[in-house]
C-alpha cells in the first residue's frame, strides 16, 4: 500500500516536472550564438532604434569572452549614460580600452578572454579619414583648418553610419583583436548603414559636388541673376561662401582615396568573415522593419548571423492551459469575502488576504490580454526565424541592463544557456 502511494506521489512528481519549461529546455538545446562568436570576425549589430542594439553588442562581447579566449573588441555608438560608465568608456572614446579582469571577478563574471570597448567618435574618425586621404601636408591642414570643417562634415547625413564601418575595417585590419562587434548607430531606417559606403562613393561623382566647387566668382557670375544668391552673398557674406567653396575644392582632391576606401569598406560587408546580428522586439514596427532588413541582407549577399528577439514575453502564456487556469482563478477570487486561494496565497506571503484576493483576481481576468499579445509574438517571431538558420529570444529582463550583471545575463540568453541567468538577475 506504502508502495502504491510512493509510486503515485512520484507519478505525479514526475507529471509536474514534465510540465515545467525548464525541462523542455534540458531535452531540446536552445539556440545559441556561440557557433556565430566562434566563426566570424566581425558582427555587425543592427535594427531599428531602441531596440536594445547597444546593449546586445556589449552582450555579445562579453558572451564571447565567456566562451573562448582571445581579445574582443567591441565598438559602441550610444551607451546609456550607466552602462557606458559600467563598461568605464566615458572618458576614454575612440581609444579601445581593456575592462580590467578585477571588474569581472567583483561583478562574479567568470571570462576566458580579453574584452576591450570603444566609443565611436566621429570627429576623431572624420579627422583621420582626411589625415589618411589627403594628398599632402598642405592639403591636409587646410581642410582640418578650415572653419567649416567640423560643422560640414558633422552634417554629413549619415556619416556615423559610414564612419561607424570605417573604424571596424581599421580596427580588423590591426589585427589585433579576433572579434569586432560593431553597435550601429541610431538611425529612422535600419538599412542606411547598408547604403552608407555607396552614398559616400556616390557624393563625389555628384552634381552637387561639382557645383559646389565651381569657383566662387564664376558660380556668383552664373547664378547672379537669381535672387537666391544674391541674397545668399549679402546674408551670408561672401568670405562664409568662399569657405564653403575653398572646403569642398579641398574635399574633392581627396576624391580617389575616398571612393577607394568606401569601396574597401563596401566589401567588407559582404566579407565571408563578417556577418550581421539584427535585433528586434517583437512589436509591429520594429519587427516589420527587421523583416525588411533581413531580406535586404539575403538580397544583397549579406550574411544574417542570427535574429536576436528581445524583450519578448515568455512563449507558454499563450497556452490554451494557461488562459484555462487564469480563468479557473478568475472566476474564484473577486467576489464577497476571501476566497480560499487568496487564503492559502496570504498564508504564505503573509499579505493581508483581501488584497492577495484582488491582486490574484485583476491578474486573472487580464490575462487574456497579456496572453493575446504574447500569441501575436510567437506568430512575428516565428516569421522572423524563417528569416535566418539562428534565432534566438530574450526576455523583458528585470530593470535596465546597465552593468556587467546584467549584460551576463543577457550573454546567457543569447549563448542559450538561460539557468546561467537565474544567478544572474
Ligand atoms: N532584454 C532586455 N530587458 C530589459 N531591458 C532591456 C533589454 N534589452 C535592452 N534593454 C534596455 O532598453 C533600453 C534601450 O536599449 P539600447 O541597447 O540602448 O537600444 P538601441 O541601442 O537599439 O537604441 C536600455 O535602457 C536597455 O537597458
Ligand atoms: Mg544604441
Amino acid at each position: 500500500m506504502a508502495a502504491k502511494k510512493a509510486k503515485k506521489t512520484a507519478a505525479k512528481k514526475a507529471a509536474a516536472t514534465r510540465s515545467k519549461p525548464r525541462r523542455q529546455a534540458q531535452t531540446a538545446p536552445l539556440p545559441s550564438l556561440d557557433p556565430l562568436l566562434a566563426s566570424r570576425e566581425m558582427i555587425l549589430v543592427a535594427g531599428s532604434g531602441g531596440v536594445g542594439k547597444t546593449t546586445v553588442a556589449a552582450a555579445l562581447g562579453l558572451a564571447a569572452v565567456q566562451r573562448q579566449p582571445g581579445r574582443v573588441l567591441v565598438l559602441t555608438v550610444d551607451p546609456a549614460r550607466r552602462l557606458a560608465t559600467a563598461l568605464g568608456i566615458e572618458s576614454f572614446g575612440n581609444t579601445p580600452h581593456r575592462i580590467p579582469t578585477e571588474a569581472f571577478e567583483e561583478a562574479g563574471v567568470t571570462i576566458r578572454g580579453e574584452l576591450h570597448v570603444a566609443m565611436l567618435d566621429t570627429k576623431a574618425g572624420w579627422d583621420e579619414l582626411i589625415r589618411r586621404h589627403a594628398p599632402d601636408a598642405a592639403t591636409r591642414e587646410a581642410v582640418l583648418e578650415n572653419p567649416l570643417y567640423e560643422n560640414i562634415t558633422g552634417r554629413f547625413v549619415h556619416s556615423h553610419d559610414y564612419l561607424a564601418m570605417e573604424q571596424l575595417h581599421d580596427l580588423h585590419a590591426t589585427g589585433e583583436y579576433d572579434l569586432v562587434i560593431v553597435d550601429t548607430p541610431p538611425s529612422r531606417n535600419a538599412l542606411t548603414i547598408l547604403d552608407a559606403p555607396r552614398r559616400m562613393a556616390d557624393f563625389f561623382g555628384s552634381r552637387l559636388l561639382r557645383w559646389l566647387t565651381v569657383p566662387y566668382r564664376s558660380r556668383l557670375f552664373t547664378f547672379a541673376s537669381k535672387p537666391f544668391y544674391q541674397v545668399a552673398d549679402r546674408v551670408l557674406g561672401s568670405r562664409f561662401l568662399q569657405d564653403i567653396a575653398d572646403f569642398f575644392v579641398l574635399f574633392q582632391k581627396m576624391e580617389s582615396g575616398f571612393i577607394k576606401r568606401a569601396k574597401e569598406v563596401e566589401a567588407l560587408l559582404v566579407d565571408p568573415r563578417t556577418a550581421f546580428v539584427v535585433v528586434s522586439t517583437l512589436e509591429t514596427a520594429p519587427a516589420h522593419e527587421a523583416r525588411f532588413l533581413a531580406e535586404s541582407l539575403e538580397e544583397r549577399k549579406m550574411a544574417v548571423g542570427a535574429i536576436v528577439a528581445n524583450r519578448v514575453l515568455p512563449a507558454d502564456l499563450a497556452s490554451t492551459e494557461a488562459s484555462a487556469a487564469a480563468r479557473d482563478l478568475g472566476e474564484r477570487t473577486g467576489s464577497d469575502g476571501v476566497s480560499d486561494v487568496a487564503d492559502a496565497v496570504a498564508t504564505v506571503t503573509g499579505d493581508d488576504a483581501a488584497t492577495v484576493d484582488r491582486v490574484l483576481h485583476q491578474m486573472a481576468t487580464r490575462f487574456d490580454d497579456l496572453a493575446m499579445v504574447a500569441a501575436r509574438e510567437a506568430d512575428r517571431r516565428k516569421e522572423l526565424a524563417a528569416l535566418a538558420t539562428t534565432t534566438v529570444s530574450v526576455p523583458w529582463l528585470h530593470g535596465d541592463i546597465h552593468d556587467l550583471n546584467g549584460l551576463a545575463s543577457l550573454a546567457c540568453y543569447l549563448r542559450g544557456v538561460p539557468d546561467g541567468a537565474d544567478s544572474k538577475q
